[in-house]
């Protein structure tokens, strides 16, 4: 942090350790499993907790402009803490959001009610702040409806797992709320606590500019292909099938010519693999259905089990894409 210029940034989102890692127990995918999410989360005692939290929040108001707004997500285990050292800052508080979760795992013990929220703190950097809220694009998500301070979002969906997963990952539906409300595209966002990279994904989602800090290489590298992903798309479009002859005449085309003669190239990374299935219907001749399968059994599999299942299919076609980031010479 300290590294950023001054009064940079127009937005930060901020997902800090909750240090609830303590050896508590919860329900996880139907099994009670203890609460373990990194030594990250680990608990260093109220006041060191307290002292971290200001912490970073000093280094969050000293990269702010003057009219940016700060919003942190946290449990109880954290959040009153956040507010306090806010307070202490001179950050001025707009909202306190509560994010509800459908459907939230059952509480094992059953001496508390289901814990089914998260708080998120929306500051800006003090009180001289004008700070930037788009109302109208918010009342028109709404349906026509000022929004309220409530909000129901559900967990991240599959899609947003699937280069793996990080135990405390928030669905990209609420971040792009966040940047929506208070940002404009070509600003710019930080997030010092990145994770899995959701906050990123966001943003070039919707041509918002990103810093991003993480410690941990693990959640760095699934950031990376998170975003990697976000920026390149190969899709598929099949123009005539027609006159496809389909007698099995394997050809190797994996050679190029331009490949002849190259004596060194950059040193690669393997970013993102992908196996596509697409199934080219008889009578529409075009792609009706494609799914990532590792085997053409499970993408037949998964091809029955779809609203396309009745269909009479042409032709299966497979595609593997795999994308390297150039790392050095
Ligand atoms: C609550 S998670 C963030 C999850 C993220 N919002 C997402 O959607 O994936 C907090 C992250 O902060 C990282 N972290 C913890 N302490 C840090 C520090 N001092 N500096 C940078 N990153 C830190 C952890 O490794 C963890 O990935």
């Amino acid at each position: 942090m300290p590294a950023l210029p001054e009064e940079s940034v127009d937005l930060i989102f901020a997902d800090p350790p909750y240090f609830l890692s303590n050896g508590g127990i919860t329900c996880h995918a139907g099994r009670m499993v203890r609460v373990d999410k990194g030594d990250w989360d680990r608990s260093r005692g109220a006041d060191a907790n307290h002292e971290f939290n200001r912490a970073w929040l000093a280094a969050c108001q000293r990269v702010l402009k003057p009219n940016g707004t700060i919003w942190v997500s946290g449990t109880r285990h954290v959040i009153y803490s956040v507010g306090f050292a806010m307070q202490q800052l001179g950050f001025k508080l707009l909202n306190d959001i509560t994010w509800v979760k459908p459907n939230p795992p059952p509480n094992l013990s059953c001496r508390y009610f289901t814990h089914a929220t998260e708080t998120i703190l929306w500051a800006a950097k003090s009180d001289r702040s004008r700070h930037k809220f788009n109302y109208r694009l918010m009342r028109q998500l709404n349906g026509g409806r000022q929004m309220k301070s409530v909000w129901t979002i559900p967990p991240p969906e599959p899609w947003e797992k699937r280069f793996g997963k990080h135990p405390t990952q928030k669905p990209v539906a609420l971040l792009e709320r966040i940047l929506l409300a208070a940002s404009d595209e070509g600003d710019l966002v930080l997030d010092p606590f990145l994770g899995s990279g959701t906050t990123a994904v966001a943003a070039l989602r919707l041509s918002r500019m990103v810093w991003a800090i993480e410690q941990s290489g693990d959640c760095a590298d699934l950031a990376q292909r998170r975003i990697v992903a976000e920026l390149v798309q190969v899709d598929l479009f099949v123009c005539c099938t027609k006159g496809l002859d389909l007698v099995p005449r394997p050809v190797d085309r994996s050679r190029s010519r331009t490949r002849h003669g190259m004596t060194s190239r950059p040193l690669t990374k393997l970013m993102q693999q992908e196996r596509m299935f697409y199934f080219v219907g008889t009578d529409e001749r075009e792609v009706i259905f494609s799914v990532t399968a590792r085997t053409m059994e499970e993408a037949w599999e998964r091809f029955r089990n779809s609203p396309k299942a009745g269909k009479d299919i042409f032709c299966v076609i497979k595609t593997e894409t795999e994308i390297y980031l150039a790392v050095g010479k």
